[in-house]
């Protein structure tokens, strides 16, 4: 598959690549795959990027080995991060066998809860085209970063990302694309509630409710409603609309994985506790919704105009500007 969205480009290699990707936060979840080699997922997902935070990636040849540098520290050939960086690399070798120099960067505060491998994997896939001087479109590069992880395709663009789940088998009908609407005054916040190590991955709880959940029946339905509410929403402005379709499907997803054999749930006590705060704050009219992924940490969803009302909710959040960046 790699190989075939490579054909034809030239593999130079001089000097260094470098690239920036944003981080990512679904609106509506991709949750569930059709093929988990090539991460092709079961239903269309709806992102928006955060601007600023995301990661800052710079790729050069190495000797003898690969090097992996994480926020200027070196990583150990064994750590997770080396092996699942080696693992994507592996593709990327070429003919002349090319070990790299790895250097990451994330904007994100590190060890918040909120590192993404997202970011991490586009990132990574502009400074290869760069280093390589693959010139690939943008698509083309979408595809290579979702090999890596899922939700790195939609982390190629600023903005609001449709990625569609396509039908090909192959994958080649299976990007991310930008909606091409703007919403200026959109705001993300990071709660921050427990930044320990998950005790299941993503992955292996998304295939683990893919085989055993009841509930997962009901997520391609329930994709369809919110995806087509979301994107009424986002050509209209309507910020309550985004906001309760956005919730709903977060809440959706960690029910599909509730009802899984073992369960997951990856909330904590204070997930529960700023869940019920974001209600409290709304009955009592400041318009605030959440969002959730595979982990206990929230992701708040308001305008620009009741910043400082949500801060005094919130005091601890860090805010993202999807459209500054
Ligand atoms: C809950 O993209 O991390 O954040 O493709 O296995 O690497 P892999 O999964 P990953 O899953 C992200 C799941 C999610 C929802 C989302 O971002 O859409």
């Amino acid at each position: 598959m790699i190989q075939s969205l490579l054909a034809g480009c030239r593999w130079g290699a001089a000097g260094e690549g470098e690239a920036y990707a944003p981080a990512n936060i679904a609106l509506c979840k991709y949750w569930g795959k059709r093929d988990a080699v090539l991460n092709l997922p079961v239903t269309d997902s709806l992102s928006v990027s955060l601007g600023r935070l995301g990661t800052h990636c710079r790729i050069a040849l190495s000797g003898r080995d690969d090097l992996y540098f994480l926020n200027g520290c070196e990583q150990a050939a064994g750590s997770a991060f080396a092996s699942r960086l080696r693992v994507f690399l592996d593709h990327f070798r070429g003919s002349g066998r090319y070990r790299y120099r790895v250097d990451t960067t994330n904007t994100v505060a590190t060890g918040a809860g909120f590192a993404s491998s997202a970011s991490g994997f586009a990132a990574l896939v502009l400074a290869l085209d760069a280093l390589h001087g693959w010139d690939c479109d943008k698509s083309t590069l979408s595809s290579l970063a979702r090999i890596g992880s899922g939700s790195a395709c939609r982390s190629l663009w600023h903005g609001f990302v449709r990625w569609r789940a396509g039908v090909a088998a192959d994958g080649s009908d299976c990007h991310a694309c930008p909606l091409g609407r703007e919403w200026s005054s959109l705001r993300i916040g990071l709660v921050s509630v427990c930044t320990d190590a998950k005790p299941v991955s993503s992955r292996a709880a998304m295939s683990r409710t893919v085989a055993t959940s009841s509930l997962y029946r009901s997520w391609p339905q329930q994709v369809e409603n919110d995806m087509t509410g979301l994107v009424a929403a986002i050509e209209g402005q309507d910020f309550d609309m985004l906001g309760m379709y956005a919730e709903q499907n977060a809440l959706a997803m960690h029910a599909t994985m509730i009802a899984a054999k073992p369960p997951v749930l990856y909330w904590k006590p204070g997930s529960i506790e700023e869940m019920e705060q974001v209600w409290k704050a709304r009955t009592e009219g400041v318009p605030v919704y959440f969002t959730m992924d595979a982990g206990p940490n929230l992701k708040l969803l308001f305008e620009e105009q009741n910043q400082s009302k949500i801060q005094q909710w919130f005091p601890e959040m860090q805010v993202a500007n999807p459209w500054r960046f």
